[in-house]
């Protein structure tokens, strides 16, 4: 190239490609639109996923009573639980028939018959022992099935810390 060519090509004007009025309404309109539904979709989207991602299994004992307060004879206590059901809180009510075994550790019964899942109750004909009022089911202090129902009335996970007395879910009776 000579060196005429050079000076010439130096001072041309950078020719830019310029955007038509076409090009530059579509981006406009396309990023407010891409915008706007990312906004109005994206909580939608949070909310549908949400329960699936929440940790569950953490925290599932619950505060019922004082050691102190439970005895040898079965009391009736009640508890509630906060309970998430997918999208749905809530937070029932729960009983729990709590005394001590001859070893003296505390132990909890769900209150739910093994029968047809009417409500036990501890003692009501005067036999020391948990009865049914729907078709009389009974069963033993340790909630062993004695008579109509074929099974053992379930267990509450019990830990007993600092004086206080937590459940955990409903498990199989170990003691029966
Ligand atoms: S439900 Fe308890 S005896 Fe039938």
């Amino acid at each position: 190239m000579s060196n005429h060519e050079q000076h010439e090509t130096a001072h041309r004007p950078v020719q830019r490609k310029e955007m038509s009025r076409r090009q530059f309404l579509s981006y406009t309109l396309g990023g407010t639109t891409a915008f706007m539904m990312g906004g109005a979709v994206l909580p939608m989207v949070r909310f549908a996923v949400d329960p699936l991602l929440t940790k569950k299994g953490e925290g599932n004992l619950v505060k019922v009573v004082e050691e102190s307060r439970v005895t040898a004879e079965p009391q009736e206590f009640k508890f509630k639980i906060h309970q998430i059901d997918g999208w749905y809180e809530s937070e029932p009510e729960l009983v729990a028939w709590i005394s001590r075994g001859n070893d003296g550790k505390v132990f909890a019964l769900s209150p739910v018959c093994k029968h047809l899942g009417c409500t036990i109750f501890w003692n009501t004909k005067g036999h020391n022992e948990y009865d049914c009022p729907c078709h009389d089911a009974r069963y033993s202090k340790d909630g062993k099935n004695l008579a109509v129902a074929n099974s053992p009335l379930d267990e509450y996970e019990v830990v007993v810390d600092n004086g206080i007395v937590y459940l955990g879910p409903l498990v199989k009776n170990t003691r029966s």
